[in-house]
């Protein structure tokens, strides 16, 4: 039986990419970083525990409060074992970064599912700042690899549009002598580039010809910061499309961040005709906010348009899900690279909504869905489950899609919703009033 509406109000934990760099940047600031907010999900707590192997002081002081006494730009100090990254690609991409202008040695592991990410995309520009680098095959983990001193700042134009990508050179160049760019294409989510210059960077954003060009001053002094981590929009993503699907839903997310470069997930859902309304539009932590209130809605299909791909990145497993209850055909085009996230995200998402009874094409570059109009989908055959593949997205997405089948759906394993979402099932409990 499809779930009872959600109602009431809900929170979901901090912003992830925040946390990550909150501690990161804490770490290499001088004095007493506060954070609150601070999202304690298994990937954020593999970034803390690798700054403190390398020297920052970081105590948790109570729920989601922390603090942080960084060691100073240039000061991280060699770790004395392997730094385990656990299943996340934006602790090991940006931590890379640090580690290239350090004169020092780390070995990075990861899960199955990290091990199998590309990480060429990182080692080529750092390569180029100085730093040297021995990988597995297919330049993936575990690897080793050895910081430069001093670095040599680069000039980069991104080759593929990953913030993670533009980060590891950004914070790369806070102890390179003289200035470091990256030029953005296409423009990433700019956490980075807001936090630097809260932290008392020299870094200037410019738009020539249609790109973002960023540089950094190297040598940089950064300044301890009280910090206020937004909700995660990536998070808050998941109730959206689950208040929009399940009839009768009236739901609250309070304080979700709506910085722009994340927000493409709200602008496609409305151009399906979902009902999002924003209520008090404020600024917490430097980040645009607001409460959203959702109700539900029925969807109809929808040519995606690909330039939106880059500020919903993380969203599409669910949006895959909308697709499939709205009327009509969606087309998603330019996603490439939703198949080196945690899982091919295009073909885990593929397989999970055939097994759900959703009608689905598989392209190279994204997915084509028939909806079903608002029937609820059949569920998971008996037997049967839907394989999650270390993929946290890929749970929690058919966890929503649980709530509009009939026979409900099974996955092999609900324990990756940990690496970013602790409190999901709670979260939804409260939401459906137990009726999830
Ligand atoms: C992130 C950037 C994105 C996103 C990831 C978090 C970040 O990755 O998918 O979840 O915090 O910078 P890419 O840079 O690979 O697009």
């Amino acid at each position: 039986m499809p779930a009872g509406p959600l109602k009431g109000r809900i929170r979901v934990p901090g912003d992830k990419s925040i946390s990550h760099r909150s501690l990161m940047l804490g770490a290499l600031a001088v004095g007493e970083t506060r954070v609150t907010g601070l999202l304690e999900g298994e990937d954020v707590l593999a970034t803390a525990a690798a700054m403190r192997a390398m020297g920052a002081t970081i105590e948790r002081e109570g729920d989601g409060s922390w603090s942080i006494h960084g060691v100073g730009v240039g000061g991280l100090l060699q770790p004395r074992s392997a730094l385990d990254m656990g299943n996340s690609g934006t602790s090991t991409r940006l931590l890379m970064g640090v580690v290239a202008s350090h004169g020092i040695t780390a070995t990075f592991t990861g899960d199955a599912s990290l091990s199998k990410r590309p990480m060429g995309r990182v080692i080529e520009p750092l390569s180029r700042m100085g730093a040297s680098f021995e990988a597995s095959p297919g330049g993936t983990l575990p690897l080793m690899m050895r910081g430069c001193l001093p670095a040599v700042p680069i000039e980069y134009r991104l080759p593929v549009a990953s913030a993670q990508v533009k980060s590891a050179i950004l914070l790369a160049g806070l102890n390179t002598p003289g200035i470091t760019t990256v030029i953005e294409p296409v423009p990433t989510r700019d956490h980075s580039e807001r936090m630097l210059r809260g932290f008392g960077a020299e870094l200037e954003v410019e738009e020539i010809d249609g790109e973002r060009v960023i540089r950094v001053r190297g040598d940089a002094e950064l300044h301890a910061q009280d910090i206020v981590v937004p909700g995660d929009p990536s998070s808050a993503a998941f109730f959206i499309v689950a208040a929009t699907l399940v009839k009768g839903s009236d739901l609250v997310i309070e304080n979700v961040g709506l910085n722009p470069t994340r927000a493409g997930l709200i602008e496609v859902l409305r151009q399906m005709g979902a009902n999002i309304e924003e209520l008090d539009r404020r600024e917490v932590g430097g980040e645009p906010v607001a409460d959203l209130r959702v109700r539900h809605a029925q969807l109809h299909g929808i040519d995606v348009d690909p330039a939106l791909a880059p500020s919903m990145i993380d969203e599409f497993p669910v949006l895959f899900v909308a697709a499939a209850l709205a009327k009509g055909t969606t087309h998603t085009t330019g996603l490439e690279e939703l198949r080196v996230k945690e899982s091919d995200r295009i073909a885990a998402m593929a397989a999970a909504l055939e097994l759900v009874g959703a009608r689905v094409e598989e392209n190279g570059d994204g997915l084509t869905i028939h909806g079903t109009g608002g029937e609820p989908l059949s569920g998971t055959p008996e037997t049967l489950a839907v394989e999650t593949q270390l993929d946290h997205r890929i749970a929690m997405s058919m966890a929503v899609a649980a709530l509009v089948s009939r026979k409900g759906v099974a996955v092999d394993s609900a324990e990756p919703i940990a690496t970013s979402f602790p409190n999901f099932h709670a979260l939804l409990e409260t939401a459906t009033g137990g009726d999830a």
